[in-house]
C-alpha cells in the first residue's frame, strides 16, 4: 500500500485561549515543493473563533469539516513542515481522539490530496501507562456462563463430552433450534470445536429437549447426568437460551479445561431480569456492512440481548433505502469533498458513502429473526437531519434565515421543520415503507438534541406557532411528535424515542417508550410522567465514552469516564421508587461511532462493556459478581 506523501502531527496545548489551542505541523514527505493549497481536517473539537489562528487563515467549518490556508504565497518545500495554530475551540480536548480525525489537502486545481494524520499530544504530558480496565478475575463455580444464570447447582465434571446431541425422536423444530445454535457458534468461533452435534456420537452426550408450559417464554431449565442433559424450555427463546448455555459450557471447558468444566450433575433454572435488553448501533456515523450488523446480532444473540436498535439516520447520512425517495440514498450518503455533504469524523480526500437496500433489511431482520433478536428501526426526527435536508431541499423553509441556530454537533439548521406540509407527508411515506419491512411493535423516531431557539427564524414556523398557541421549540416539537405519533397509531405501530420526547408537552403515554440517555434521574421522572422507560444513561452504557481518565484512552467523554466495572456495577433499577418499577422495561447498550474509525476502536470500546451490560440486563443483582464476569469474559467474540 502506498502511503500519503503528507502527514499532519498534532499536539494540544493548554495555553493560548479558554480552551486551549492545537498546534499543528503539516509535513511534506514528496519530492516536489507544494503550494496554493487548503487544508482540511476534521475533528470533534471544533474552531468557534476564526481569527485565532496563527500562520494560517480560516476558510470554512461545517460541524466537525474545517479548512485553512497557510499565509498567502506560502511553498513548503520537500521535507520541510508547516506550523500552525488554532485556538478559539470550543471546548478543550480531553483524550488523543479530540484532534484531527482525517485530513486532506485541497489543490488550486480542485485536486483533493490524502494526509495522514497522528494521534493527538498532549503538550507538556509524558506518557501515561494504560488503565487496568479488566482484573484477572476470580471463579466460585468453574463455569464460562456470560450472562450467569439466575440459579446454579451444578457439580463440575472431570471430562466433558465431544459434543451434545439430540435423542432420537427430537422435533423437526428442537433440530432447527440446534442448527440454528451450531451455526452461531460457528460464525462466532470459526476455529473451536463446535460444541453442538444433529447425529449421535459415542464421545458425545445426548440431550432431551421439552418444552415445558409452566416455564416462561425466555426461560429454561437444565439437569445434568453423566448419562444425559435435559433442556426445559418455555417457548423458542427459552430454548436457544438453553442450548447457548450448553454451547458456552462446553466451549469454556474446552478452550480453558484449567479454569472451566462441564457440569456431571445438577440443575440450572434461568430466566432474563429484563424483557427489554437492548443493543444500539450508529450506522450514520460510520457505515458498517451487512456482514457486520449480522455478526453484531450474533454477538447479541450469544449473550441473550433481544433488541437490536438500528440507528439508521443522522446528520451525517441517511443509511437506509427508501423506494420514494432514492435521492436520500444517492445523496443523503456521500461524503465528499466537493459535497454537498463535506466529508466528518474521519473522512479524507475520497468520496465514502454506504447504505442499505430493502433487501438488505430484510435478510437481517430475518437473521436476527431466527435469534429470537428483535430489530426496532430508527428514523431520528426531527432533530439530526443534515443529510435528509440536504437530499430533499424541499424539506426546508426557503425563507428561514441560514445558520439561524446549530445543534450541538456544531451543524446549522439541521431539524426537520414543523410547519413544512412535505415534512408529513414525506415522514408517512417513509413509515408506510418501513412498516413493511419491519415487523418489531417499535418504531424510533428519535426526538433527541433538538436545539433550543430551533425554527424560530423560519417564518412558516412563526405562522404555524401563531395560529395554534405555540410558545417556544419544544412546544413545536411535541406538536410535531405527536403528528408522528399519530401517523405510527394508524400504522399499528408505537413509539419508542430518546428522552426528549417528553418536552413541551411530550406525546400521549399510552404505547410509547422512551430511553433515558442524558442521566439516569431523567428515566425515574420519564416513568413518573407516565412513560415506558429503558435505561440507556450515557455515564454507564455509552459505549462511546473512555474507558480511563489517561489522555491516550480514546473516546468520547461528555458524561464522564466509564471503565467496564462502572457498566458492570451500575444498577439501572437503582433509584426508581417502588411505586414506578413496572415502568423499567429494561436497559440497553448505545454504540455511538463518532469516535469509531474502524474494527480496532470498535473493539477496544464495545468489548468487555457489552457483555457487562448484556449480564446487567439479564441476571438478578443478588447473583451479579464482577470478578467472576471479569475472569469468564476473555471468551467473547469480538466484531
Ligand atoms: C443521544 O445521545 N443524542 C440520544
Amino acid at each position: 500500500m502506498q502511503s500519503a506523501s503528507y502527514r499532519l502531527e498534532s499536539a494540544w496545548h493548554t495555553d493560548g485561549g479558554p480552551h486551549g489551542r492545537f498546534v499543528f505541523s503539516l509535513l511534506n514527505l514528496s519530492d516536489t515543493a507544494l503550494q496554493d493549497f487548503t487544508i482540511v481536517y476534521t475533528s470533534l473539537t471544533r474552531v468557534i473563533d476564526k481569527t485565532a489562528c496563527e500562520n494560517a487563515v480560516f476558510v470554512k467549518r461545517n460541524a466537525n469539516y474545517h479548512e485553512f490556508a497557510p499565509p498567502a504565497g506560502f511553498v513548503l518545500a520537500p521535507g520541510a513542515s508547516w506550523t500552525f495554530t488554532i485556538g478559539g475551540l470550543h471546548r478543550k480536548a480531553v483524550h488523543c481522539t479530540d484532534g484531527a480525525k482525517s485530513a486532506y489537502l485541497t489543490l488550486a486545481d480542485g485536486r483533493h490530496v490524502p494526509v495522514a494524520v497522528s494521534d493527538l499530544l498532549l503538550e507538556g504530558r509524558t506518557s501515561e501507562p494504560p488503565p487496568v480496565l479488566l482484573p484477572e478475575g476470580k471463579l466460585d463455580l468453574p463455569f464460562a456462563l456470560q450472562p450467569w444464570p439466575r440459579r446454579i447447582d451444578v457439580k463440575p465434571g472431570d471430562t466433558f463430552p465431544v459434543c451434545l446431541y439430540p435423542a432420537p425422536g427430537a422435533s423437526m423444530e428442537d433440530l432447527k433450534a440446534i442448527d440454528t445454535v451450531i451455526g452461531l457458534f460457528r460464525r462466532l468461533f470459526e476455529a473451536d470445536h463446535a460444541p453442538l452435534s444433529l447425529a449421535a456420537n459415542s464421545q458425545g452426550r445426548v440431550l432431551h429437549l421439552t418444552p415445558d408450559a409452566t416455564l416462561a417464554a425466555e426461560a429454561y431449565a437444565l439437569s445434568f447426568s453423566s448419562e444425559a442433559i435435559t433442556l426445559s424450555y418455555g417457548g423458542g427463546a427459552g430454548r436457544q437460551y438453553g442450548l447457548t448455555s450448553l454451547a458456552q459450557l462446553l466451549n469454556g471447558a474446552r478452550r480453558e479445561p484449567g479454569k472451566f468444566r462441564f457440569p456431571i450433575s445438577g440443575t440450572i433454572s434461568d430466566a432474563p431480569r429484563y424483557g427489554w435488553r437492548g443493543c444500539h448501533l450508529d450506522v450514520s456515523r460510520q457505515f458498517y456492512p451487512v456482514a457486520d450488523v449480522a455478526r453484531l446480532i450474533d454477538i447479541l444473540a450469544w449473550f441473550k440481548l433481544n433488541i437490536f436498535h438500528w440507528h439508521l439516520t443522522d446528520d451525517e447520512a441517511w443509511r437506509l433505502e427508501i423506494k420514494a425517495y432514492p435521492e436520500l440514498t444517492a445523496v443523503g450518503v456521500v461524503r465528499s469533498p466537493d459535497g454537498p455533504l463535506l466529508p466528518q469524523l474521519g473522512n479524507g480526500a475520497e468520496p465514502v458513502g454506504g447504505f442499505y437496500s430493502q433487501d438488505d433489511v430484510r435478510t437481517l431482520v430475518a437473521h436476527a429473526l431466527t435469534l429470537n433478536v428483535e430489530i426496532i428501526p430508527e428514523i431520528d426526527t426531527p432533530g439530526h437531519n443534515s443529510a435528509t435536508l440536504v437530499a430533499l431541499r424541499d424539506l426546508s423553509d426557503g425563507q428561514e434565515a441560514p445558520e439561524s441556530y446549530h445543534s450541538v454537533q456544531g451543524y446549522p439548521n439541521n431539524a426537520l421543520n414543523p410547519a413544512v406540509p412535505f415534512t408529513y407527508e414525506f415522514l408517512g411515506k417513509v413509515l408506510d415503507e418501513i412498516v413493511e419491512l419491519f415487523p418489531s411493535a417499535y418504531i424510533h423516531i428519535g426526538g433527541d438534541e433538538v436545539p433550543n431557539g430551533a425554527w424560530l427564524a423560519s417564518p412558516l414556523a412563526r405562522k404555524l406557532m401563531e395560529k395554534e398557541g405555540i410558545t417556544g421549540t419544544f412546544e413545536l416539537q411535541s406538536y410535531f411528535l405527536r403528528q408522528i405519533k399519530d401517523m405510527l397509531t394508524k400504522r399499528g405501530k408505537k413509539l419508542a424515542g430518546w428522552n426528549e420526547v417528553a418536552h413541551g408537552g411530550g406525546v400521549d403515554t399510552a404505547e410509547t417508550l422512551l430511553m433515558a440517555w442524558e442521566t439516569p434521574e431523567v428515566g425515574i421522572e420519564l416513568a413518573r410522567e407516565g412513560y415506558d422507560v429503558v435505561m440507556t444513561p450515557g455515564q454507564a452504557y455509552y459505549l462511546d465514552m473512555v474507558q480511563g481518565e489517561e489522555w491516550q484512552e480514546p473516546g468520547a467523554s461528555w458524561a464522564g469516564t466509564v471503565p467496564p466495572a462502572h457498566t458492570y456495577g451500575y444498577e439501572a433499577e437503582g433509584d426508581f421508587p417502588e411505586e414506578l418499577k413496572d415502568r423499567m422495561k429494561g436497559v440497553q447498550a448505545c454504540i455511538w461511532c463518532e469516535h469509531y474509525l474502524s474494527r480496532g476502536y470498535f473493539n477496544r470500546l464495545v468489548f468487555p462493556r457489552l457483555p457487562a451490560i448484556a449480564e446487567a440486563a439479564w441476571t438478578p443483582k443478588s447473583q451479579k459478581d464482577w470478578l467472576r464476569f471479569a475472569a469468564i469474559v476473555p471468551l467473547s467474540p469480538k466484531l
